[in-house]
């Protein structure tokens, strides 16, 4: 029988997970059924159950479920726990749900591919929402210098911070406290969905620094616009999303995809 596979959203319609996970099947020849599934807003389990009893073998989890994914499982990945939040589900012997989150292993696979060494840098992170919660464990096993979570409501980045500072050397707080130079400098607010930018100085980046934004278009982000035109190289998320594709796929299949020729197809169709 044919592997089930779904990504779960509300709404759901324009995930581009299934394209991604069709590709990485026809890469490897697997033979698998990957939907995108709209579940209810109030029984996220609900449609989890249903979904194994179809014969689902694993689940992507997106926006607004991720909380919920995480409450429902039966065992949780260290990162999972950490980021509190779970984007994979992984049906195990004897109908055991596990969660996992692999955002972060994207993002820190997506910068190494893009020549970017994390050991050592000095790291800037805007934004202390879910999406930032969510990278931060991987981007602190990378083994970065320092890290600093700058957010608009500067407690949030402070209590972020905290959470984590048994893993690395990792504070937080508001925009006034960032201190250029970064040599990597990620964005995670979705100020740029308002056209806004969050209030940064103009000498922020490093020579040979590299601006990373969480969000991707066919078009550069404000942000990664604003970070071209003071000399950094820029890359946006797309092959964030292309790389925790790739280990949603590994943990379910235990073999991980090659994400180059996938992110070129992707980009191409943006
Ligand atoms: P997500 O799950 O995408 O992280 P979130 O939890 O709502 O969503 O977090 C959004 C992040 O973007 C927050 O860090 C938010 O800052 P606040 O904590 O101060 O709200 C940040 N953000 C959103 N709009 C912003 C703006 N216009 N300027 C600066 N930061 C903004």
């Amino acid at each position: 029988m044919t592997d089930r596979y779904c990504v779960f959203g509300h709404p759901v319609a324009h995930s581009k997970s299934p394209a991604i996970h069709a590709a990485f099947a026809a890469e490897l020849g697997d033979d698998i059924d990957y939907t995108a599934i709209e579940a209810p807003l109030d029984d996220f389990a609900g449609a989890w159950q249903r979904f194994m009893a179809a014969g689902g073998r694993g689940a992507n989890v997106t926006v607004p479920f991720k909380e919920q994914a995480y409450r429902l499982c039966d065992s949780l990945s260290e990162r999972a726990r950490r980021a509190g939040a779970v984007n994979t589900l992984v049906l195990g012997a004897e109908g055991v749900t596990h969660g996992d989150t692999t955002d972060g292993v994207g993002l820190v696979g997506d910068l190494h591919d893009n020549g970017v060494t994390l050991a050592g840098a000095w790291v800037l992170v805007l934004g202390a929402g879910g999406a930032v919660r969510g990278v931060l464990e991987p981007l602190l096993a990378a083994q970065p210098a320092s890290v600093l979570v700058a957010n608009r409501t500067a407690e949030k980045a402070a209590v972020l911070a905290a959470d984590f500072t048994d893993l690395g050397a990792i504070s937080g707080g508001g925009f006034e406290a960032v201190d250029a130079p970064y040599d990597v400098v990620i964005n995670g607010t979705s100020a740029s969905l308002a056209g806004d930018l969050p209030p940064l100085p103009d000498d922020l980046f490093a020579e040979g620094a590299t601006a990373y934004d969480m969000m991707y278009g066919a078009e550069p982000t404000i942000f990664l616009r604003w970070a071209a035109a003071r000399g950094a190289r820029t890359v946006d998320g797309l092959g964030m999303l292309v790389g925790q594709a790739a280990e949603s796929y590994r943990l379910w299949r235990g073999q991980r995809p090659d994400t180059a020729p996938v992110l070129a197809e992707l980009r191409r169709s943006l």
